[in-house]
């Protein structure tokens, strides 16, 4: 088992689209996260994607395409919604889900009767789309339950032992950083699945208690604990935070929270503690884009535990709170 990074100049980007046109794996990158990507029309490509993660039968994978045209193509009906969502966020963050058309195979969609598909915003996926000349079904390129991938090494990590000579193309960091939006818009009105970094313009969806459960049974991917890091991750105000400060802890902290809080070096009650620090200016868009990049840090550095600063809270820190709050649950 092994995995190759390699830039994508234009023999790799030939050699990924090959690949993928032969029922081959290939991971890319995207504005989100990275993506491990199969040919979506066929079925025997997609089960390697389940293999290669440990992913349940049960959960979906999202459709990339290059085009509005393609994306009508492999739906049965296409709501003006869809048009004007289209029109707005594509190429984006925003992941449309819509009723199937029946040449997808079911293993795509895990059964079911709707396909999510979205048009990635970034060069790198876009050609290889267009050079590949088919639909890619990609979910993000880890393991089940891992933390996604946002830099290329994160994909050799995550599955360079589950996937023989994998061709993982390198685009640097994730712009956006976590993954996209999911949006269903075959109900009126639209329902936001997975909250993402795209930033809709919808008519308030009443939160009827138990959405959450019903949100579960409609994107069964949305298992609690996904995006999980090794070490047990707890969010907590910073004054909490600072009292719960153990020997070996990793934290993610504003820069600045901390000052005047614990004890300086060579007092008493002093610890030994691994820190990542956030801007102090709690930009959501720059803490999505780094968020994944220091779990994985703090994780790999072998912290007993993540202690988090909990964010400031509001409509544009939702996917955040989402991502955090998953990470956060315990292990079965
Ligand atoms: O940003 C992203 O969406 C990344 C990049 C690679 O595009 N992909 C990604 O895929 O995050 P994945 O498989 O890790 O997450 C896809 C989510 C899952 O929660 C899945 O259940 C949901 O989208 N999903 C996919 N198709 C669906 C469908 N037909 N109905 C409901 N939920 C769906
Ligand atoms: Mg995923």
């Amino acid at each position: 088992m092994s995995a190759r990074i390699t830039l994508p100049d234009d023999a790799a980007l030939a050699e990924a689209a090959e690949r993928l046109r032969g029922g081959e794996l290939v991971a890319f990158p995207t504005e989100t996260v990275y993506g491990l990507g199969a040919n979506a029309l066929d079925a025997d490509a997609v089960a390697k994607i389940y293999a290669a993660k440990g992913r349940p039968a049960t959960n979906p994978i999202i459709v990339h395409v290059a085009s509005v045209e393609q994306a009508k193509a492999l739906v049965k009906t296409w709501p003006a919604i869809a048009d004007e969502l289209a029109a707005q966020h594509w190429p984006g963050p925003l992941t449309l889900v819509l009723e199937k058309a029946d040449h997808i195979p079911d293993i795509v969609t895990a059964g079911g009767p709707t396909v999510g598909i979205r048009i990635p915003n970034h060069p790198v996926a876009l050609e290889l789309l267009r050079q590949a000349g088919v639909p890619i079904a990609a979910p993000s390129a880890n393991r089940s339950e891992e933390v996604s991938p946002t830099f290329a090494i994160h994909v050799q990590h995550s599955l360079g032992e589950f996937v023989d000579d994998l061709l993982i193309l390198d685009g640097g960091g994730c712009r956006v950083g976590i993954e996209s939006t999911v949006l269903d818009v075959t109900c009126d009105p639209p329902r936001v699945l997975r909250p993402g970094m795209a930033k809709l313009n919808l008519p308030p969806s009443p939160r009827a208690a138990g959405e959450a459960e019903a949100n579960v049974a409609r994107s069964p991917g949305q298992m609690l604990r996904h995006y999980a890091p090794k070490a047990p991750l707890l969010i907590l105000p910073i004054e909490e935070l600072v009292q719960q400060i153990q020997e070996g802890d990793g934290l993610l902290v504003r820069r600045g929270s901390l000052d005047g809080k614990r004890p300086e070096p060579g007092e008493p009650g002093r610890v030994k503690v691994k820190i990542s620090f956030l801007r102090h200016d709690w930009d959501a868009e720059h803490y999505a884009k780094i968020l994944y990049w220091f779990i994985r840090v703090l994780d790999r550095s072998g912290v007993s535990r993540i202690l988090v600063e909990a964010p400031p809270t509001g409509p544009e820190w939702d996917a955040i709170w989402d991502r955090l709050r998953r990470a956060a649950s315990p292990a079965d």
